[in-house]
């Protein structure tokens, strides 16, 4: 694969999430959000106490050599009860890190929501009430209305599909619902959010936004070892229904304002179609700027008649998901660097003329740590082969405007905790101590010379 440099200008950085690394949860006049009410308050503090070390870590940021940053807000901190009073120190810290971001010359990128809804509107039904879309394109506004005149890519959204379907179907993120019903409503009406959300940063002059999802190619197992394989019909149906509800039930009303025909069906049995009212995919499928993707793994399926739904995918009776003979992080997650060539190149085909960014990518490994330093040969391993595999989705011509790694720090892995280890830059839970990994050495390398290098 290719090892040509990057093209001119392409961006280097990292993202994070603000439930993730902030700590400081009853700080300032942050209200409770659903995954403090979900883990009982354990783990998202004190998480990396970024809201505190976040001059340090943007430090760390500009050694590196990093081009951008992409950051969540944390709605209930700027909006505790998700909606009306806004909490001027909640907005002060974005405020605040923004300005150092730019002092050190990183540009930053805000999402808008990264899983950390305000209890106060759980407790009024949540992403399975309407008036939730609109709260949240207010505090959008809101946002906007402070930081700006300096902040200029916004993404509304990360990864939809985790939120409706780990959160409201199998309900192993927060709120913990466990209802297909919840997650089909909760999905449409967090489109409606990014496309209300979206109408609140154009008015306000925003030119580049969008939303980021985390797609994967849908394979059978045959595919996988051969990409140019023809699956048999029974698999081919399978492959496309997993298709339809992981990938294009976000890509479609996005990117073309409609829902796919064979996804229509899967809502109706689970939800009814009552939720979605005239008018919504207009307002859905108003034009982003860029789309932002997030990739880590393939998802292999085949027929298997008889086979119960599984709890992520209401809808997926009679689909056998597969596992996938290569190596796994310690996630279990296979890794499948040529998945991401996949992605890109079907988003290329169908979407053409859509901006993409790589907004994450990253690996869970054990760390070797010992007093000399912090070794991942697994994790450099890891994103080096998802660089070789972008590079040459860029021969094609796929328009990817920069990556950022998942993740800067090792921090709160949701539902998984502490345990989790994404980071390039090692943390030390006890006394919050930062070590550069060997791979955030290597990736510095890799920054500096635009590209991989022979
Ligand atoms: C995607 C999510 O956006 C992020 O929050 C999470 O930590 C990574 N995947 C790894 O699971």
């Amino acid at each position: 694969m290719s090892t040509a440099p990057f093209p001119e200008g392409f961006v280097w950085g990292v993202s994070t999430s603000a439930y993730q690394i902030e700590g400081a949860t009853t700080e300032d006049g942050r209200g409770p959000s659903i995954w403090d009410a979900f883990t009982g308050g354990r783990d998202g503090d004190p998480a990396c106490d970024h809201y505190r070390r976040h001059p340090e870590d943007v430090r760390l940021m500009k050694d590196l050599g990093l081009s951008a940053y992409r950051f969540s807000v944390s709605w209930p901190r700027v909006l505790p009860e998700g909606r009306g009073r806004l909490n001027g120190k909640g907005l002060d810290f974005y405020d605040r890190l923004v300005d150092e971001l730019l002092a050190a010359g990183i540009a930053p990128y805000a999402t808008l929501y990264h899983w950390d809804l305000p209890q106060a509107l759980e407790e009024l039904g949540g992403w399975t009430s309407r008036d939730t879309a609109r709260h949240f394109a207010d505090y959008a506004g809101a946002v906007h209305d402070r930081l700006g005149d300096r902040v200029d890519t916004w993404f509304t959204l990360n990864e939809p599909w985790v939120a409706a379907f780990v959160g409201h179907a199998s309900g192993v993120h927060a709120p913990g619902r466990t209802s297909p019903a919840d997650a089909f409503v909760a999905a449409h009406h967090m489109l409606l959010a990014h496309g209300l959300a979206l109408a609140e940063l154009r008015a306000r002059g925003a030119t580049r936004a969008g939303i980021v999802l985390n797609l994967s190619p849908v394979l059978t197992p045959a595919q996988l070892a051969d990409f140019s394989a023809r699956p048999a019909e029974e698999d081919a149906e399978a492959v496309a229904r997993i298709d339809a509800l992981h990938n294009r039930q976000f890509l479609e009303p996005v990117l073309r304002g409609r829902y796919p025909d064979d996804l229509l069906p899967l809502v109706a049995r689970a939800a009814g179609l009552d939720h979605i009212h005239d008018g919504d995919l207009d307002v859905i499928g108003n034009p982003i700027d860029l789309l932002g993707v997030n990739y880590y793994t393939p998802i292999a399926v085949q027929a298997q008649p008889g086979a119960p739904a599984q709890p992520d995918f209401p809808g997926s009776e009679g689909v056998l998901f597969c596992s996938v003979p290569t190596a796994v992080t310690a996630m279990g997650w296979p890794i499948v660097p040529s998945g991401l060539s996949l992605v890109l190149r079907r988003l290329a085909a169908d979407y053409p003329g859509t901006e993409l960014m790589i907004t994450e990518n990253g690996a869970d490994f054990e760390d070797v740590v010992t007093a000399d330093g912090i070794h991942d040969v697994d994790r450099i391993g890891f994103v080096e082969e998802h660089l070789r595999a972008l590079r040459a989705s860029l021969d094609e011509g796929v328009p990817v405007r920069g990556y950022l790694l998942w993740s800067l720090l090792d921090c709160v892995e949701w539902a998984d905790g502490y345990r989790r280890k994404f980071g390039i830059v090692h943390v030390d839970f006890d006394t919050q101590q930062r070590r550069l990994k060997d791979s955030a050495l290597w990736y510095r390398d890799v920054v500096r010379r635009g590209g991989l290098g022979g």
